[in-house]
């Protein structure tokens, strides 16, 4: 009482707070998501919370400057769906642009410092666009929406250790021979890469033979969507970014997001 009452007098009762543990949660996460979508949207990057003294900007795994990037140019969004991850204290946004200027499909991993979800420590874009690997942002919209992406039952979760593997194995089937084998996938598996689409996922799959691995993985897992997605270089080259969901412990979706010219 006596201490209260001179921190008051002498205006340091601030100091009487104690530091708590920062926590990242779900919540920061995705309000983080939405700054991002609605800077994209105004194409005004300097409506975003970014860390002064810790930020990076990549764009199809290039370093680069933000201001020069997609985000300074406004895109209708005609679609968009974001996932958590609190263990990592990163965010992951995919949005689609069927109009404008150039249509887009865009994986984005946003990265907080300290758990620190009013500042954002890096955005990590994959974008593709016309001449893009299948690209014809239409036909994905028109997949991807009709995709389920409910959360799923706390009792259902797959583990974080599950997600990890499934994205790790996926990326794996081009130079391991065993790693489709070793992926859960389910009946009624759909996968959209680009906007090419194959059900079940399980047909058609590397099965080996690269001898170039799928490098520079960045992860995003969220338990309570099921899903993981893992921005790479494709074979040592092409921006990349997978994302697959499980459902009830088999996969369930694949969304592919490649920047790759083709001839
Ligand atoms: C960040 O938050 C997560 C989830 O709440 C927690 O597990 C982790 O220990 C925190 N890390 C730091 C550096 O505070
Ligand atoms: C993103 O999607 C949510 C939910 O579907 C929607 O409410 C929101 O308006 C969308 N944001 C933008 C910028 O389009
Ligand atoms: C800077 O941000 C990255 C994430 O983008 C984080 O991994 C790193 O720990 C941060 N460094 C400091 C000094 O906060």
């Amino acid at each position: 009482m006596f201490l209260d009452a001179v921190l008051r007098i002498t205006g340091l009762l601030v100091l009487t707070v104690p530091t708590l543990a920062a926590e990242c949660t779900r919540e920061g996460l995705l309000a983080a998501t939405e700054s991002y979508l609605t800077a994209q949207t105004s194409g005004k990057v300097s409506n975003l919370k970014l860390s002064s003294s810790n930020f990076t900007y990549r764009q199809n795994n290039v370093v680069s400057d933000i201001t020069k990037g997609l985000l300074s140019t406004a895109y209708k969004v005609d679609l968009n769906r974001s996932t958590a991850d609190t263990v990592a204290c990163a965010s992951y946004t995919m949005w689609i642009s069927t109009s404008g200027s150039k249509p887009y499909v865009v994986s984005t991993q946003i990265r907080h410092a300290n758990n620190d979800t009013s500042s954002i420590s890096m955005i990590d874009t994959v974008a593709a666009s016309t001449g893009d690997l299948f690209f014809d942002a239409k036909k994905t919209l028109g997949y991807i929406q009709k995709e389920d992406w409910k959360i799923i039952p706390a009792e259902q979760r797959p583990s974080r250790e599950l997600l990890k593997k499934v994205g790790d194995a996926y990326l794996d089937m081009w130079t391991d021979a065993k790693a489709a084998d070793s992926i859960p996938w389910g009946t009624e598996c759909e996968r959209v890469e680009g906007s090419q689409y194959t059900n079940p996922c399980g047909k058609t799959l590397p099965r080996g033979g690269s001898s170039k691995n799928n490098g520079m993985r960045r992860y995003v897992i969220d338990e309570e969507m099921g899903s993981v997605d893992c921005q790479f270089d494709s074979l040592g080259a092409w921006p990349d970014s997978h994302e697959v969901r499980v459902v009830a412990g088999k996969v369930k979706y694949v969304h592919t997001v490649t920047v790759m010219k083709l001839g």
